[in-house]
């Protein structure tokens, strides 16, 4: 990915921090997914005065993307901080990283994980999912 289309994901992420609803946890995450066709699906978490039906930014993107018929991506970038505060990496969780899996190829597909455009590290899906069980193994 050229530098220029990775600023502009890193701070399309950063900017989906102002919209996460996180009464609870204060946990204030941004996700940008990049799709094959150049186009950018943002997501926030959003939380649940019932917890377990909160969801996170990650999968808020994913979700987007899949339910207007885009399946093919590229990329996904996330921030996240306390207060919406970013000082370290925010890395996906475990059910998100499933969610991935489920759409993305585990060589190919990019995890940036982002403090600010000039801090952060790239990722493959397989490195945060090693063997992971997928459409393939079925
Ligand atoms: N969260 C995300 O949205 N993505 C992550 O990668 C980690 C956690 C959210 C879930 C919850 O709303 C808050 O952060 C604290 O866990």
């Amino acid at each position: 990915m050229v530098k220029e289309q990775l600023t502009r994901l890193i701070e399309t992420a950063v900017r989906q921090t102002g919209y996460a609803y996180a009464p609870y946890s204060d946990f204030r995450v941004g996700a940008a997914l990049l799709a094959k066709d150049g186009r950018i699906y943002t997501g926030c978490n959003i939380e649940n005065a019932a917890y377990t039906p909160s969801n996170c930014a990650e999968r808020t993107a994913f979700f987007k993307a899949v339910s207007e018929g885009v399946r093919d991506f590229e990329a996904i970038c996330v921030v996240g901080g306390k207060g919406g505060r970013l000082t370290t990496y925010t890395p996906p969780c475990g059910v998100c990283r499933q969610v991935m899996m489920e759409f993305c190829s585990p060589k190919d597909f990019q995890v940036i994980l982002a403090v600010s455009k000039d801090d952060y590290v790239v990722y493959q899906l397989e490195d945060l999912l090693p063997m992971g069980f997928g459409p393939g193994n079925l």
